[in-house]
């Protein structure tokens, strides 16, 4: 299922969130785009359950400050306090991880795609089962189309982290192994 998002949605869901309301009554409106389950249906748009909070609330001071530039998220995140990136963050890392799309990878695509993550030592920084921990994200069961996004603008410098490391993990990244790798990581 793939679905765009509406711009006329962004403006409509900006303004019925209101900062008074319960947490659970603001979430709903992230969650009409990200996935009720963990697992989002629109394309471009991450699954966010399961993602460690702490890498959460690093993206969403970003989007906040302008810093990772990702319409409608910035002006998603303009007026969230804080305590609200904390509150918004722990409560998707609650949601259960993402139910991973596409079948299992091919033997071939299985096998360039491991040598990838084990040349670019993937596993040392996002976990043995690239689950993540601490602020380094969850990426195992991600949207194809978001990772294979996520890791051109890591190489180009248009997204940079919060730390260089997967900017200069990306420098070297071929287009084919980007789609290797997203085919692969969206299947686990
Ligand atoms: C209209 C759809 C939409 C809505 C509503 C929305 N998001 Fe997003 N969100 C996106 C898209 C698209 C991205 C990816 C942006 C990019 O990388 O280009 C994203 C990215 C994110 C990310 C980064 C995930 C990652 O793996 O790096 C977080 C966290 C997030 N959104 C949380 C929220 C929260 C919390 C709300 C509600 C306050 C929300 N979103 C509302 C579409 C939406
Ligand atoms: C030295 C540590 C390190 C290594 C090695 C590393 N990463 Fe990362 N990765 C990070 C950090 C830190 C971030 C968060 C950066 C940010 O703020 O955007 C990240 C973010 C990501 C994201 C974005 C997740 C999201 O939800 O938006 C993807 C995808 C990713 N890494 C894939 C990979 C792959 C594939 C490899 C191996 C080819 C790899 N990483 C190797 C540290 C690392």
């Amino acid at each position: 299922m793939s679905r765009a998002i509406a711009p006329a949605l962004v403006a409509t869901l900006l303004l019925g969130t209101a900062t008074s309301a319960p947490l659970g009554e603001r979430l709903a409106p992230c969650l009409a785009c990200h996935g009720e389950r963990g697992t989002s249906g629109t394309e471009g748009v991450p699954s966010l359950g399961g993602q460690m909070p702490d890498y959460v609330v690093t993206q969403l001071f970003q989007f906040r400050e302008r810093q990772r530039e990702a319409p409608p998220m910035n002006d998603m995140a303009s007026a969230l306090s804080d305590d609200d990136l904390r509150g918004f963050a722990d409560a998707v890392g609650a949601l259960p991880a993402p139910v991973p799309a596409g079948g299992p990878p091919d033997p071939a695509l299985l096998a360039r795609a491991q040598a990838l993550v084990s040349k670019h030592q993937c596993k040392s920084c996002h976990g043995a089962e690239l689950t993540g921990r601490d602020a380094l994200p969850r990426i195992r069961g991600q949207r194809e189309d978001y990772l294979k996004a996520a890791l051109t603008a890591y190489r180009s410098n248009a997204r940079p982290g919060y730390d260089p490391a997967m900017n200069e993990v990306a420098q070297t990244l071929k287009d084919d192994e980007i789609a290797d790798l997203a085919a692969y990581i969206a299947r686990l």
